[in-house]
């Protein structure tokens, strides 16, 4: 494919402009940072697996009436999507207490909470993502009340729906974090999901045995973080050959 125009990099991405108007190249690089950047290092392959499984999310959202950003896979380590703009907030569904949940509470890790948890982060990379509240949301202007509420209820079935799919592959889905965007068809917006969904920002568990099979791996130096990448790729019957 032709040379183009880089729009903007990321942590563990490239964006590109895409081929036809409104349209965007994720490129999936092999960086993975932790800490807000703190630590940093390369899984080799690693873009190969989230280009794959995160194709592999967002069809299956979309086929449950989830709209999202993405068009198509194009290569090992591309994918086109839609043109959006990204709201800047994180969305993180929790479901079983690990991470800074469980430091912020002193809530043990592997405690399964009440009932599913949402919780919104700014994204400001120099703030390291302060969270934030409903409150902050609207009276900062970062989202409007009815997108706030459009994208708790589709994080809500993204939950749900991805609980189902993992747990019928032996796997909990502790945690994630999701992005959103807006879509604009000539004067008409909606909020699709963006971004990806893989191990690089979910935390999954083994039901069995409970070992990480996601970025934790790498932010505890447990090692194997490929081979944890690769075995949900597996179960999931998308390994790619390489
Ligand atoms: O660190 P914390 O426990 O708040 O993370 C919750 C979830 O959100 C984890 O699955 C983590 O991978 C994801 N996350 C992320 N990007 C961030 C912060 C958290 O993908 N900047």
């Amino acid at each position: 494919m032709a040379r183009r125009r880089q729009l903007y990099e990321g942590k563990a991405k490239i964006l590109f402009e895409g081929p036809e108007p409104g349209t965007v190249v994720q490129y999936f690089k092999d960086d993975a940072t932790a800490g807000n950047g703190a630590k940093s290092g390369i899984i080799t392959g690693k873009g190969v697996l989230n280009n794959r499984i995160s194709e592999h999310l967002m069809l299956r959202l979309q086929e449950i009436g989830i709209p999202t950003h993405f068009i198509r896979r194009i290569n090992m380590r591309e994918q086109l999507v839609k043109e959006v703009e990204i709201i800047p907030l994180e969305v993180v569904v929790r479901n079983i207490a690990a991470g800074s949940i469980a430091k912020r509470f002193g809530i043990e890790e592997g405690t399964r909470l009440p009932r599913s948890i949402i919780e919104f982060y700014f994204k400001n990379d120099a703030l390291g993502d302060p969270m934030a509240s409903e409150d902050h949301i609207i009276a900062f202007g970062w989202a409007a009340p009815h997108e706030l509420e459009e994208m708790t209820g589709m994080a809500m079935r993204v939950n749900d729906f991805l609980c189902g799919l993992f747990n019928g592959i032996g796997i909990q889905l502790v945690d994630f974090k999701l992005e959103f965007g807006r879509h604009w068809e000539g004067d008409d917006m909606s909020i699709v999901l963006a971004d990806e969904i893989s191990p690089d920002n979910c935390r999954l568990w083994d039901i069995q045995t409970s070992e990480k099979l996601d970025k934790d791996r790498f932010r505890r130096d447990l090692g194997s973080v490929k081979e944890a990448y690769q075995e949900v790729a597996r179960r999931l019957g998308i390994l790619p050959e390489a």
